[in-house]
């Protein structure tokens, strides 16, 4: 039979992945666009673990860091100290007043929307491709078998930073809509300031010194990826998950979600908590594995995946940003730090052993860091 039949999609994007055996091998993923507009749901989508079997799932909105706050309108020490706790008990908190103008978000909605609007067709003759066996690039997902389940997700993937036009990956900005680009640009150009202040308070706020994660992300070299996700409706939000669980291999993860809300689960331990907050353009930010390193696993990346929903669309934009490749990080000596539970790994060795090894069952990917 082949895959077309058992499909009621006719398109589909194509994985690369290296086998256990080694080799290089090529799966074929529906289109989940596509399959949203018929009622028929493959049974390759029943999640390895489906939201049925944790049926009682907590709704929670997440701690809101007030970044005027931080920056000295009053009250800065509590909220340094409600930064601190956020980021070490949940390793997710929003952002309010963070200077990213609201026009900038509205205009960087207008042009996810319209990409994922675009017929298979048009998208496909509008973005580029990427040579090396990574998720950059429009439809690329975390396959690495046959049988593994498929998250419910259309997806596109760039990097923004370093700006080199020499990299392969550059070419991968879509051509329409024709401002898609220049909306996420300026959309990251904004939020960088945002993160690069919220580095520094996070540092002071367990008593380092304020550039001691800062110092890493030096401005030319750092790394900054961002992926635009689309959850279509599912029919079968028992069964299908939009994102399968991860903790996320940056520094720091910034989420900008609109359409449907209440997508977004973290698991502290016990169980799948939904996070929920209101439509008023506060971004979400994720503690990464690279920070927890850094911090000396004082604060924790965050476990977390995307529900389904019946009838409703969503869309995000998340923004990876990593230190240089090459860079080496640690925990940072000093400060509370007694003794090191991490050790030093380079950048990019981490982020190439987290993507082998990913997708995993909980937290594996950072014992790659761990001293034993
Ligand atoms: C991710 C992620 C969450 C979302 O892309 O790593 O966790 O809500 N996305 O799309
Ligand atoms: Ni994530």
């Amino acid at each position: 039979m082949s895959t077309n039949e058992a499909y009621p999609c006719a398109h589909f994007h194509e994985a690369t992945f290296i086998d256990q055996n080694g080799q290089l091998k090529t799966t074929k993923i529906p289109v989940v666009q596509e399959l949203a507009r018929t009622s028929h749901f493959p049974k390759r989508f029943i999640a390895s673990s489906p939201p049925d079997h944790h049926p009682t799932t907590l709704l929670e909105t997440p701690p809101v860091i007030d970044i005027t706050k931080l920056k000295g309108n009053g009250s800065r020490t509590t909220e340094l100290q409600r930064l601190a706790e956020a980021a070490k008990e949940w390793g997710v908190f929003l952002i309010k007043n963070h200077g990213v103008e609201g026009v900038v978000l509205d205009g960087v909605k207008d042009v996810v929307k319209s990409f994922f609007g675009l017929s298979y067709e048009e998208k496909m003759a509008n973005v580029g491709s990427y040579k090396s066996v990574d998720n950059m690039g429009y439809g690329k997902n975390f396959v690495k078998s046959e049988d593994q389940p498929l998250d419910w997700i259309d997806r596109l993937t760039m990097k923004a930073a370093p700006v080199d036009e020499s990299t392969n990956g550059i070419s991968i900005w879509p051509k329409k809509p024709t401002n898609f680009r220049q909306a996420i640009e300026k959309y990251v150009e904004e939020s960088r300031k945002a993160l690069d202040d919220l580095l520094q308070d996070l540092a002071e706020s367990i008593s380092l010194d304020r550039n001691a994660f800062l110092q890493h992300f030096e401005p030319e070299q750092s790394e900054i990826k961002v992926r635009v996700n689309y959850y279509p409706p599912c029919p079968r939000p028992d069964l299908a998950i939009g994102l399968m669980p991860h903790s996320d291999s940056s520094g720091l993860t910034l989420l900008l979600e609109f359409g449907a809300m209440g997508a977004l689960q973290v698991n502290k331990g016990s169980g799948w908590v939904t996070l929920e907050w209101p439509n008023n353009n506060s971004l979400l930010v994720n503690i990464g594995d690279l920070v927890e390193i850094m911090s000396n696993g004082v604060f924790k990346s965050m476990w977390h995946q995307v529900r389904t929903q019946l009838d409703v669309e969503r869309f995000s934009l998340v923004y990876f940003y990593n230190p240089p490749p090459q860079c080496a990080i640690g925990p940072v000596v000093g400060g509370s730090l007694t003794e090191e539970m991490y050790k030093k790994v380079v950048v990019e060795d981490y982020v190439s052993n987290y993507y082998k090894i990913s997708p995993t069952t909980s937290k594996e990917a950072i014992m790659y860091a761990k001293v034993k």
